[in-house]
């Protein structure tokens, strides 16, 4: 059977990133996150690759995600939950797994210290510097340092915050949380950890004894204006489907649902076998690119759940069957996540159990 959208995974291209990362911080530790399916690119298989690089830790949003790595057995690389546990049960399982716990909240100790003194919890401490999401704020840090003389079992593994603008060049938020959150931590033994993707690209000052990259991981810029390979990464994803029509209208035709978008004059129309159902957003506004047989060309009309259509005029020698690129090498996913008013996170995420998924390298 001939898969009708594919989305083909380099996993050198991710170990490629990895080292990218470590040349931007070379003094640091990487926990990679590997959360929402390592971003949709598929949690086990880019696991692995990213053990085979020698990663220091990976990263995952809850337990059941960390379940799936441990199902997948070959992971001996650390890994902690970004929003720790939820329950005495979770608190259990995250110890006998022995997962690292971020812990963010005084209803966590509680629930953690419910467990035996002598369990070993493997603890992160995340603190509020800005963000306003999770975290404890910086004035509780002396409580927490008492927190953890109370449970000798308890083994500190750092200190998290994570960063509300980093993508964002000329604010001066982030050196206000770097600053805040240093200054809370004086004197205070234990690993410090700061910076997510564009945090550890665009501050230096942010490159810290841990980094914790996502998106660069998968070869996409979280810098506006800068495309992952104006940063020297390798898109590791490429989401493909085929011509499956071409059809010839005459001047003033209309196209697809509503008939929102006509034909200036006679023209070919391919038909894409991809649609909002394969994550390809609905909200993609005609004169997106994708690109026929290596050829740019633009999306017009509706996105409807199947299919796309597209103006031909530029690709002549366009084929039915010819292959169609949607994102990846050469059509970068923050260019495309652009035109639908997003960010690439957002359309990685979004490709749904209808594409079909192939691992290379
Ligand atoms: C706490 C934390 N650290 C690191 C990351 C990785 O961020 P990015 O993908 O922007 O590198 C995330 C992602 O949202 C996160 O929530």
């Amino acid at each position: 059977m001939t898969p009708r959208v594919t989305a083909t995974v380099d996993l050198a291209a991710i170990r490629h990133n990895l080292k990218v990362v470590r040349k931007t911080a070379p003094r640091s530790k990487v926990m990679a996150a590997v959360k929402a399916d390592a971003y949709g690119h598929g949690a086990v298989e880019v696991a692995r690759a990213l053990e085979a690089g020698q990663v220091d830790a990976l990263a995952v949003a809850c337990m059941e995600e960390a379940l799936q790595l441990r199902e997948a057995h070959l992971l001996t690389t650390p890994i902690a939950l970004l929003e720790g546990v939820i329950s005495i049960e979770e608190a259990a399982l995250a110890v006998y797994e022995r997962l690292q716990v971020v812990v963010h909240d005084h209803w966590q100790i509680a629930l953690l210290e419910q467990l035996p003194a002598s369990a070993e919890v493997q603890v992160w401490f995340k603190l509020d510097s800005g963000m306003h999401r999770l975290g404890f704020p910086l004035s509780d840090v002396p409580r927490l340092v008492d927190t953890l003389k109370r449970r000798p079992g308890w083994k500190l593994q750092g200190w998290i915050t994570h960063l509300a603008c980093a993508d964002e060049l000329d604010s001066d938020a982030t050196p206000r949380q770097i600053g805040a959150y240093e200054t809370a931590l004086l004197g205070v033994s234990g690993p410090r950890s700061i910076a997510n993707s564009a945090g550890l690209l665009a501050w230096p000052e942010a490159r810290v004894d841990w980094v914790r990259p996502g998106l660069m991981l998968y070869g996409a810029s979280p810098l506006s204006g800068k495309t992952g390979l104006d940063l020297g990464l390798v898109p590791a994803l490429r989401l493909e489907s085929r011509l499956i029509a071409i059809r010839e209208y005459a001047a003033g035709e209309p196209i697809g649902y509503g008939q929102a978008w006509r034909t200036p004059e006679r023209m070919p129309i391919g038909v894409v076998a991809v649609g909002y159902a394969d994550g390809v957003h609905r909200c993609l506004p005609s004169g997106t690119p994708v690109m026929v047989a290596g050829t740019r060309v633009p999306l017009v009309g509706r996105v409807s759940m199947d299919m796309i259509t597209v103006d031909l005029r530029g690709a002549p020698a366009a084929r039915v069957g010819d292959s169609v690129l949607l994102w990846g090498p050469g059509l970068p996913a923050e260019e495309v996540a652009g035109y639908a008013g997003t960010i690439a996170y957002e359309l990685f995420c979004g490709l749904t159990q209808r594409v079909r998924f192939r691992y290379r390298g």
